[in-house]
C-alpha cells in the first residue's frame, strides 16, 4: 500500500460552541480525518471533550468521516468502550499514561483490545520520551503519533527537535503511517515531510486561516512530494 499525506485538522482551538459546523467546514475544506483532542485534567493540564461529545459528533456528520481520537488521559483503557460506542475510528494513547504502572504488557494487552474493538491504534510519545519505548510495538500499531509540543494546548511553538525520531522511525518503517502534531503550520510542515511524517494535525495553523482549503491543499501537496522519496 502506498503511503499518502493524511491531513488531520485538530478542533481544539476551534468554536467548540458550534463544533459540528466547525467539523461540517474542515471535511468540506478537504480534511481527511477529524483530530479529537480528550484532555482529562490529569495526565495534561487540561479539560477539553470527552465520548459524549463526540457520539453527538457522529450523530450529526454520520457514519462517513475518520474520527482520530487523541486520548491525553490517564488510565486510558477505562475509555475504549465508550468511545467505540461513541463513533471513535482511531484510538491513539498515550505510551507514558500506561507503561509506568502497566509496563509493556499493559501496552500490548490495551493495543490488542483496540483491535479487538475494530479500531485503529494509535501509540503516542511525548517530547522527552525516547523513541526506543515505542519500537516494540510498531506490529500491532496503525499509527505512531510523535508529539511536538508537550500535550494539552494548541498554540505551542513547534518542536524541531523531535523530528530526529520521525526520521529514525521512517528508515525502519516505510510503510507505517507517522502522525505528528502541535504547532504545525503551513510555514514548518517542509521540515515534516522531510523527516518522513505522513500523517500531519495542525489546529490553529488551519483554524485561523480563512482559506482553510487552499492551506490544507498546500499541506497535503507538500507531504506527498516529500512521500516520494519513501516509495
Ligand atoms: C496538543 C494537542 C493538539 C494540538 C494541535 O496537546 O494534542 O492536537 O493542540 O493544535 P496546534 O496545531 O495549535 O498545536
Ligand atoms: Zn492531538
Amino acid at each position: 500500500m502506498t503511503l499518502k499525506a493524511i491531513i488531520c485538522p485538530s478542533i481544539l482551538n476551534s468554536d467548540l460552541a458550534n463544533l459540528a459546523a466547525e467539523c461540517r467546514n474542515l471535511l468540506e475544506s478537504g480534511a481527511d480525518h477529524l483530530h479529537l483532542d480528550v484532555m482529562d485534567g490529569h495526565f495534561v493540564p487540561n479539560l477539553t471533550i470527552g465520548h459524549s461529545v463526540i457520539e453527538c459528533l457522529r450523530k450529526q456528520l454520520g457514519p462517513e468521516p475518520f474520527f482520530d481520537v487523541h486520548l491525553m488521559v490517564s488510565n486510558p483503557e477505562e475509555w475504549l468502550e465508550p468511545m467505540k460506542k461513541a463513533g471513535a475510528s482511531q484510538f491513539t494513547f498515550h505510551w507514558e499514561a500506561v507503561n509506568p504502572n502497566g509496563g509493556d504488557s499493559a501496552v500490548h494487552s490495551l493495543l490488542d483490545k483496540i483491535k479487538e474493538a475494530g479500531l485503529k491504534a494509535g501509540l503516542s510519545i511525548k517530547p522527552k520520551t525516547s523513541l526506543d519505548v515505542l519500537l516494540k510495538f510498531v506490529d500491532k500499531l496503525d499509527n505512531v503519533l510523535i508529539m511536538t509540543v508537550e500535550p494539552g494546548f494548541g498554540g505551542q511553538k513547534f518542536m524541531s527537535d523531535q523530528m530526529s525520531k520521525v526520521s529514525r522511525l521512517r528508515e525502519l518503517c516505510p510503510k507505517l503511517n507517522i502522525q505528528v502534531d502541535g504547532g504545525i503550520t503551513i510555514d514548518n510542515i517542509q521540515e515534516c515531510a522531510d523527516a518522513g511524517a505522513n500523517a500531519i494535525v495542525s489546529g490553529t495553523g488551519i483554524i485561523k486561516e480563512n482559506d482553510k482549503a487552499a492551506i490544507i491543499r498546500r499541506m497535503r501537496n507538500c507531504v506527498d512530494a516529500a512521500l516520494e522519496k519513501w516509495q
